[in-house]
Order: C-alpha cells, then sequence, then structure tokens
C-alpha cells in the first residue's frame, strides 16, 4: 500500500464529526487500523450505523458503542488491537452499558477466542459482514452476543455512501474492488478478505460524483490488486469466464475505468493502489500518460529482488519481469514516481537473494518504500509449508539495511526535482508552523511551502521546490 496506507501498526485516529444526525441519540466510537481499505470499511460501517440511530463521537468515554476496525497483516498489527481492547475494557468497568465490538480482519482469524475464552468483547463482525449490523447491535442490545464473519461472493457495498471519518476535506479514498486471489504464500489478507470481487463502476462514479460536489479534489481509488479490477456485471473474478459472452463483451477492466474517471471529472485528480507487477499492463501506463488529472505516481509492491524468493512467495514475476516493467514504466512516463513493499528474512533467504534485493534497488530508486521484517501469519501457505527460519536479529539486520537503501534513493528522488516548479494540491498546514501549507505533487512528494495569503485549503497552486529533505520539499509559491 502506499505512503499513508500501510501504517497498520500506528493508530489511525479516531472517527471526526463529520456527519451529526440531529435525531440520532446513540454515539459510537470506531478506532481503525491497517490500509486504507480498512479506513474506508470505518466509513461504510459508519453509515449504516448512522441509520441505526449513532452519530460518530472522538470521546470513547461518551460512546454507547466502541468498536475497532483491526489488521491481522502481521503480528504487531495484532497486538496493537489487543492492547486497545484492554483499555476498552478499563472503560467498560466504569461505564457497563457500553458495547465493544471488533470488526476487520482480526474478527475472521480470532472469534472464538474474543468472545468466549477472553470475553473481551460483545460483537464480531467480519469485513463482509457490516450490512448485518442492525440486526447484531439488536442482538446485543437485548444482552446477547453477536457475531458474523461470514465472506461474500457479490458484497461490495456499492450502494452505501460512507461517512467520511477523519477527513481533511481535500482528499477521499473510493474502493473499487474486495478481496484478493493471489495467494501470496506470506499473506493473510486473501483469508481474511476473501475472494476478488469487483465494484460496479456506475456506483464508483456516483460515489466520486458525491465527492465532487462536496467539493473534494482528489480521489484515490483502492483495491489490493486494482490492475486485475473486472466488472462483468457482479460476481467474483475467478467467474468470469462463466459469465455470458455479452457480459464478458461488456466488461469493464482498470483502463476503461481509470480513463472514465479521470475524463468526467476533469478538475479531481486521481490516485490508485495498490499496483500488483503480475497485472499492470501497458493499456493502464497509457491512461496514465493521456490524463494529466492522473498523478503519475505508481505503487509497485515487490516483496523481493530476487526471483527465487518471489517464486517461494508464490508471486507470479521474477526479478528480470519487474525490471522489465519499470522500464516500461519510465519509458511511457519518465516523470513517474514509483514505491515498494519489501520483505526481509521469508523463509530460506539467504544473504545472497537479500543482496539481490539490495542491488534491485540500486537499479530502481524507488521515492518511497514500505519495508517490513517477515512476520508469520497463522493459516498461510507459508506457515504450512515453510520454515521461518531466518533468525530476528538478521531479519532486523537486513531491513535496516534496506530501510537506509531507501532513504538515499528517496534523498536522490527528492534532489531531482529541486528546481523544478510542480502543482500542489493543499491538504492543510504544514505540520511544523501555521505559517506554512503542506501538499503534494502528482508524485506523491510532501510540498511545504510558506503562505502568501492569497491561497486556501484545497487550491491546486504551483511551487517551486528549492531545497529538500529524504521526506519533503521545501519551496516558494510562483
Ligand atoms: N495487495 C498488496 C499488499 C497488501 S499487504 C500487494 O499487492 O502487494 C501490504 C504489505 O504488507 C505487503 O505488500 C507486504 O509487503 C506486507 N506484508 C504482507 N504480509 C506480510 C507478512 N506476513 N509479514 C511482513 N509483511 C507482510
Ligand atoms: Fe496479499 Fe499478495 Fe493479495 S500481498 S493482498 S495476497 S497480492
Amino acid at each position: 500500500m502506499s505512503a499513508d496506507q500501510v501504517q497498520d501498526e500506528k493508530k489511525q485516529g479516531q472517527a471526526l464529526l463529520t456527519d451529526i444526525r440531529p435525531e440520532n441519540t446513540k454515539k459510537v466510537y470506531i478506532e481503525s487500523y491497517g490500509c486504507q481499505m480498512n479506513l474506508n470499511d470505518s466509513e461504510i460501517v459508519a453509515a449504516i450505523l448512522a441509520d441505526q440511530g449513532f452519530n460518530t463521537t472522538h470521546l470513547m468515554e461518551e460512546a454507547d458503542l466502541v468498536l475497532v476496525n483491526t489488521c491481522s497483516i502481521r503480528e504487531k498489527a495484532e497486538l496493537t488491537v489487543r492492547k486497545r481492547l484492554e483499555k476498552y475494557n478499563a472503560v467498560k468497568r466504569i461505564n457497563p452499558k457500553m458495547k465493544i465490538g471488533v470488526l476487520g480482519c482480526m474478527a475472521e482469524r480470532l472469534k472464538e477466542q474474543f468472545l468466549e475464552e477472553e470475553k473481551m468483547v460483545d460483537l464480531v463482525v467480519g469485513p463482509d459482514a457490516y450490512r448485518d449490523l442492525p440486526h447484531l447491535i439488536e442482538e446485543i442490545e437485548a444482552g446477547r452476543d453477536a457475531v458474523n464473519v461470514i465472506l461474500s461472493k457479490e458484497e461490495t457495498y456499492a450502494d452505501i455512501a460512507p461517512v467520511r471519518l477523519n477527513t481533511n476535506g481535500v482528499s477521499a479514498f473510493v474502493s473499487i474492488m474486495r478481496g484478493c486471489d493471489n495467494m501470496c504464500t506470506f499473506c493473510v489478507v486473501p483469508f481474511t478478505r476473501g475472494r476478488e470481487r469487483s465494484r460496479d463502476p456506475e456506483s464508483i462514479i456516483r460515489e466520486i460524483g458525491e465527492l465532487a460536489q462536496q467539493n473534494f479534489k482528489e480521489v484515490t481509488l483502492l483495491g489490493q490488486n486494482v490492475d486485475s479490477y473486472l466488472w462483468y456485471g457482479g460476481g467474483l473474478k475467478k467467474d468470469f469466464d462463466k459469465a455470458t459472452a455479452e457480459a464478458q463483451q461488456n466488461a469493464w477492466d482498470f483502463a476503461d475505468l481509470l480513463d472514465r474517471c479521470a475524463t468526467e471529472f476533469p478538475k479531481l485528480r486521481f490516485r490508485f493502489s495498490t499496483s500488483n507487477p503480475q497485472d499492470m499492463k501497458e493499456d493502464v501506463l497509457e491512461t496514465m500518460a493521456k490524463h494529466n488529472n492522473i498523478c503519475k505516481y505508481i505503487h509497485l509492491p515487490v516483496q523481493s529482488g530476487s526471483s527465487s524468493v518471489l517464486q517461494r512467495m508464490n508471486r507470479q514475476h521474477t526479478r528480470e519481469e519487474y525490471l522489465a516493467l519499470i522500464d516500461k514504466i519510465r519509458n511511457i512516463i519518465p516523470d513517474c514516481a514509483i514505491s515498494q513493499d519489501m520483505i526481509t528474512g521469508f523463509c530460506g533467504e539467504t544473504e545472497a537473494e537479500h543482496e539481490e534485493t539490495l542491488s534491485l534497488m540500486d537499479y530502481v530508486k524507488y521515492d518511497f518504500g514500505f519495508m517490513f521484517a517477515y512476520s508469520e501469519r497463522p493459516g498461510t501457505p507459508a506457515e504450512k509449508r515453510m520454515q521461518d527460519d531466518v533468525p530476528e536479529a538478521v531479519k532486523k539486520r537486513r531491513l535496516n539495511e534496506i530501510i537506509q537503501k531507501q532513504q538515499a534513493s528517496s534523498l536522490y528522488r527528492m534532489q531531482e526535482m529541486v528546481g523544478k516548479t510542480m502543482e500542489v494540491l493543499i491538504e492543510g498546514d504544514s505540520k511544523k508552523s501555521n505559517l506554512h501549507w503542506m501538499g503534494r505533487n502528482s508524485q506523491n512528494a510532501v510540498v511545504v511551502f510558506p503562505k502568501t495569503g492569497t491561497e486556501t485549503v484545497g487550491d491546486f497552486v504551483l511551487v517551486q521546490a528549492l531545497e529538500c529533505t529524504s521526506a519533503t520539499l521545501l519551496g516558494n509559491k510562483c
């Protein structure tokens, strides 16, 4: 996932009061962990609960219902959630009427433990079962535990208009698909979020239209593997072959969707995440090159620079194929920023294989990167069939080496932009000073510049970059 996306160990913040309905008498407090898709799911949950009489609150102590939307991607993310559950239970001891619920990826994995063994929660709801919340809440209000973790073939929540939580009013996320079919051996997502299915393009366009009306300026299209997007009237991607010839002919792929979004909303800027190297095709690159309002930035996780490790990971590409794709991107979109996800110390990773990751990074010189030590996840193919045999200290040392390399290449890419003039979308005050704005350029680099008094949040402005760190460009408005 991208810059702001893989922060699963970090708390993503509580719900802000955005869509308060005066007639609603109950309060829900939602905390979300994990990828942007999870955050977007919390917005769908807030919308469903708004119809059930709940407004969101950022004060846990006053909530009737406390929900935590959870992430299972690494062990640390799960440990963080457990700590939070202990905190909620401490508050519940003071306010016994408060109900506690677990949503998302851990719900699927740990339902029995949460409900039966530890009695830490009243409600457990998996990522495809949020529509069942009204019924489940009735159950807990009647004093019964409630659980639904059934995964669905069709659910995309297409018709639900999310209540935007924690929004800056400028950029929003729109989920275009759910689940993943890739079965990377280290990854728990296909088990916690189910099989891949795409959302009706008409409902996506409708949601983007509403965002445009509310004055949002940037939309990020979300999916575990956006290049695999395929709408043929509904159903799982794997069942496409069984669709009628007509449905297959009228199908929408990701390039079609991207082209339509960019054409229909010329005043909005579009991003997308995540791209999977095996599925990213030239037509998507050409669509990006064709439209000024599609940001020149691709998050292209590689996980390892070694073909043998990639094979053990069941990634469907080799090092050479990945590098060929990088060359193609640079050829079609010369100013495109590229970022990575990387895992160190996967099962059997040798020092020579790790060196291949370092040399791949030297070649690509990624703009950004999100790097992790391998964390074995119960139920994944790697856990079942392979040995988690790289010592923790070695994983960490390798992780530090790739982080250092990434910092050097981030600085290199930033320095390349110094001196250039670029369009920046203002997102808000800079973290360090309210005399400065913070925004992002098309390449997703953070740009900070002094306010001049004539611009405001949500404006597109031209900024000349004058200096940089590895994480920020500093400049002046032109
Ligand atoms: N759909 C995305 C990845 C989703 S998970 C893709 O196409 O790659 C986000 C990132 O978490 C992954 O890219 C991977 O780098 C990391 N990750 C997933 N499982 C992990 C594990 N078991 N241990 C460490 N990192 C993991
Ligand atoms: Fe996970 Fe691989 Fe899908 S990393 S989300 S199984 S593309």
